[in-house]
């Protein structure tokens, strides 16, 4: 292992859509090396089923604790939904979801009206965030949408294409005449869409609504769990990243730096590295 990656936090998703937790990691813990995974050879997860999810998380979580990573951070709100529980199953090093903190946001800016969560159908399929949200607040109403067109038409990059506000117009639909102010963004990839998703939020609700992405809610919780545990690495220089995918790496490279985009260092390019998980080499 590299000296300079020793420590650091290990976050893994399906593909690259957890980049987007991995730059709210990197805004609010610059001084964190930080491990990232993407399993971009068996994405997408989300419309797998509950056993393949635990099963590709297993080896995606093992990869890192291998690395010798001081936390596991989920990225991904299918894995989250399915296989968070068995994870940090006989490791002492912590594992962080996104389903939690997502909920908790959500509640936090909701002005007591529904929530919505927009997720894949695997993540839906759960009632993740519905057990989130009522053990928060029973009372609350939920309204959960699979969206399953959302990943790919952000793989492609249609992230303000008309051909992406006719599908998130078709989502959001059931939505009408609802009591919604807040949306959860319950997936990785659809921060992405947030301009689309909010435009047409307002025209189905006649009102505008919050966007939650658990992105930040989850950096915040890293920062505090790292605090708790003594574990937060002091504010000297930026801490360095590793980026790791499953497929060859120049497939993914183009829509890799897209979700990035947002993160501290993003002068510095970032550079997509094979591994395999199994035999992790
Ligand atoms: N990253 C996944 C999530 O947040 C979405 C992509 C997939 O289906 O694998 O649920």
């Amino acid at each position: 292992m590299r000296p300079d990656l020793e420590g650091a936090i290990g976050v893994f998703d399906s593909g690259l859509g957890g980049l987007t937790v991995a730059a709210a990691l990197a805004n609010a813990l610059p001084q964190e090396a930080m491990i990232y995974l993407g399993d971009t050879a068996r994405v997408p997860y989300g419309n797998r089923s509950p056993a393949t999810v635990v099963r590709y998380a297993r080896t995606n979580t093992d990869f890192l604790l291998r690395q010798g990573v001081k936390l596991v951070v989920v990225a991904c709100n299918t894995v989250s939904a399915h296989a968070l529980g068995g994870l940090a199953e006989g490791s002492t090093t912590p594992v962080l979801g996104v389903i939690r903190p997502g909920a908790r946001a959500a509640l936090a800016r909701s002005a007591g009206g529904a929530i919505a969560v927009l997720g894949t159908q695997a993540t839906v399929r759960s009632d993740a965030y519905l057990h989130a949200l009522h053990e928060l607040d029973p009372e609350r109403t939920v309204h959960q949408v699979a969206c399953p067109l959302f990943v790919p038409l952000v793989e492609e990059g249609w992230l303000d294409h008309p051909v992406t506000t006719l599908v998130a117009r078709e989502y959001l639909a059931p939505l009408k005449d609802t009591s919604v102010d807040t949306i959860i963004l319950g997936c990785t990839h659809y921060p992405l869409l947030r301009g689309v998703i909010d435009a047409v939020a307002r025209e189905v609700l006649g009102r505008p609504v919050n966007l939650v992405d658990s992105a930040e809610a989850v950096a915040a919780e890293a920062a505090a769990l790292l605090d708790r545990a003594g574990l937060r690495t002091p504010l000297a220089a930026a801490g360095a990243h590793r980026f790791y995918v499953t497929d060859a790496p120049s497939t993914s490279q183009r829509v890799a730096a897209r979700f990035w985009g947002g993160a501290v260092d993003r002068e510095a390019p970032l550079v997509l590295e094979h591994v395999d998980v199994v035999t992790g080499s």
